[in-house]
């Protein structure tokens, strides 16, 4: 392939998918169909825990991220494991119908999921919109601005004279003075040659 950097002048934004006790930051997420009641879809990795938690529930919310959001929510929503932590510890929720929707957005869908589709790494899940509303009408966060801007956004710095190594294709932050070979993001999963050194 020569550059696959092309697949990001695919307008896309950025939102935090939720759906009860979890959720990820997701780029993926599209409008299938018009009208009063459209259909969204959203495709979520396998390996993530929400798409285990979005098989488990009928209703799912996302929520629009604008341009000012505070960068935490990235960070806490789209490097994290709900697995491992609770996402919404810090994170001003409000409640929509059963679901967290985050407050430092633009607005939120709330959507009844009505189909899902498989394939190798994705569960692209389908759902109708039920309930929506706009909070503010910003700029919003297009995935292409989160790439220019990601290293000012997650503020890569060097900490105790560590370095640090950034995914130019997710942004994610490795911590350490060589990447092991066999390195791959536990983010996006590309290999060692894609991060870049920080000083
Ligand atoms: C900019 C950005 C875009 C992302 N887009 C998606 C996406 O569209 N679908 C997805 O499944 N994960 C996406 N992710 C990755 C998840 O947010 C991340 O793997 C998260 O830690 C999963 O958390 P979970 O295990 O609690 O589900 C994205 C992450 C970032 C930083």
């Amino acid at each position: 392939m020569k550059n696959s950097k092309i697949t990001w002048k695919i307008s896309q934004g950025m939102y935090v998918l939720t759906t009860n006790n979890g959720g990820c930051i997701v780029d993926a997420v599209s409008q299938v169909s018009g009208g009063d009641s459209p259909l969204i879809s959203v495709a979520v990795m396998k390996k993530n825990y929400t798409n285990e938690l979005m098989k488990n529930n009928d209703r799912f919310a996302i929520s629009v991220l604008g341009e000012n959001v505070n960068p935490e929510i990235i960070k806490v929503f789209g490097f994290n494991s709900s697995r491992d932590i609770n996402k919404f510890e810090n994170i001003e929720i409000e409640n929509i119908l059963d679901q967290k929707v985050i407050k430092d957005s633009l607005g939120y869908m709330i959507c009844e999921k009505v189909d899902s589709i498989e394939n190798e790494t994705h569960t692209i899940f389908i759902g109708r919109l039920v309930e929506a509303d706009l909070y503010k009408d910003e700029k919003e966060m297009t995935y292409a601005y989160y790439q220019e801007h990601k290293e000012e956004l997650l503020k890569v710095k060097t900490e105790n004279e560590k370095t640090a190594w950034v995914c130019t294709i997710c942004g994610y932050i490795y911590y350490g003075e060589e990447l092991p070979d066999d390195y791959k993001c536990p983010i996006c999963g590309v290999d060692k040659t894609l991060f870049k050194k920080q000083s």
